[in-house]
């Protein structure tokens, strides 16, 4: 993959981009606008869900997801441009996530994105969708660099020091399941339905969250990495024992968001030392929380308490740009493009594809062997 610096672009250029998303079970299209300030201006924003696509099945199917973005791809990207009001003459360049995810969805996306490039003369960027993550709270805030970053998705929980664009050190990672696969796979042991998170959090808000006694993982280890997978079996054992009342299932639900949230904080209250130890102190730090977990209220509430208590700055993205959207992808492509960086049109779709690339593969905390580390 070519990913050299363009020196035809400057760096007060006002850049127009197009960005697409389509590496898990939402593809999505959107154009943006970036000023040389850093300020944004969104002027599409077109996400296609496919939760009814993989609602019978409890969890997303690749399968039918490869699928469904083949068929969607192309009137949501008609959209996304007809919304903006630009023609293609007015985009300066075409941003996809080129990776980490379901690899056919990333191939969909990522072709489009090529041809488009390809056929307009246009620069590609590919984008690493936690890095889509990582920036999306410069879609509506001033959130300079560095910040302490909590990304946690369906795929990914990560604490990680965002130095600057393409810029990132892990402090910390889970060893085992995401945070999100855990509100997944808790909804459906209790069968709440699909999207597991929000199911979760409705049922929660009816319920009790100190009737069942649930473990913290982690809670109190010297490190900032996370475990998800006790949990999710202490509750399977829970639920089975339970009655299976709407009370129990209220119960159960508050009970694990809150030892959910009760782990997170802790590790992100360890993280904030490990950050504050190698950033200057006169930098006013900031936290910032990303991904589709980051829609959970009770986790939000808790993270601004604790940044409060710690004299952090707390940013949370609006929820519509929490879970995956094009937005994010779209920016990452004009800051990248701002900064000089394009890649090739054979640039590589990546099922695996670590934020912080060499410091991951000497030591990988999930997906070892021989593809590689995961995350
Ligand atoms: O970032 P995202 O849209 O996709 C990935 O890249 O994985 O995250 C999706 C994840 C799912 O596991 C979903 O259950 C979780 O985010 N989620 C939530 C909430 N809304 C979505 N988890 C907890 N509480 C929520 N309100
Ligand atoms: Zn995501």
């Amino acid at each position: 993959m070519a990913h050299a610096p363009n020196s035809t672009l400057k760096q007060d250029d006002v850049l127009t981009v197009l960005g697409l998303e389509s590496s898990c079970d939402e593809t999505a299209a959107s154009v943006l606008r970036r000023y040389s300030d850093g300020r944004v201006e969104l002027l599409s924003n077109i996400v296609a869900s496919q939760d009814d696509e993989h609602r019978p099945f409890g969890g997303v199917v690749p399968e039918i997801a490869a699928r469904a973005h083949m068929r969607k791809i192309e009137p949501i990207i008609a959209k996304a441009l007809k919304t903006s009001g630009q023609s293609w003459d007015q985009i300066d360049g075409i941003a996809a996530t080129a990776g980490p995810g379901l690899i056919g969805g990333v191939i969909t996306g990522l072709m489009g994105a090529k041809g488009l490039a390809m056929a307009l003369g246009k620069p590609l960027i590919a984008v690493n969708h936690l890095e889509g993550h990582a920036l999306s709270p410069r879609l509506t805030e001033n959130c300079p660099f560095p910040y302490l970053l909590l990304l946690v998705s369906g795929g990914h929980s990560q604490l990680l020091s965002v130095i600057g664009l393409g810029d990132y050190e892990r402090l910390g990672s889970t060893v085992d399941d995401a945070a999100g696969e855990a509100f997944d796979k808790t909804a459906k042991v209790m069968d709440l339905g699909f999207p597991g998170g929000p199911q979760v959090q409705n049922w929660a808000a009816r319920g009790n969250p100190t009737a069942v006694k649930l473990p913290r993982p982690m809670k109190g280890r010297d490190h900032a990495d996370f475990s998800f997978a006790g949990l999710k079996t202490a509750v399977a054992r829970a639920w089975d024992a339970s009655d299976k009342s709407d009370t129990a299932k209220a119960d159960l639900a508050a009970s694990f968001q809150r030892a959910m949230t009760d782990t997170m904080l802790d590790r992100v209250e360890k993280a904030m030392t490990l950050y504050r130890r190698k950033t200057r102190e006169t930098d006013q730090a900031r936290l910032v929380v990303a991904g589709g977990v980051a829609a959970n209220a009770e986790l939000r509430a808790g993270l601004k308490a604790l940044a409060e208590s710690r004299a952090f700055d707390f940013i949370a993205p609006p929820l519509k740009f929490c879970g995956d959207n094009a937005a994010m992808i779209a920016l990452a492509g004009a800051e990248r493009l701002a900064a000089g960086f394009i890649d090739g049109y054979d640039a590589p779709a990546r099922p695996r594809w670590p934020l912080d690339g060499d410091a991951a593969a000497a030591a990988p905390k999930s997906g070892f062997g021989k593809k590689g580390p995961k995350s």
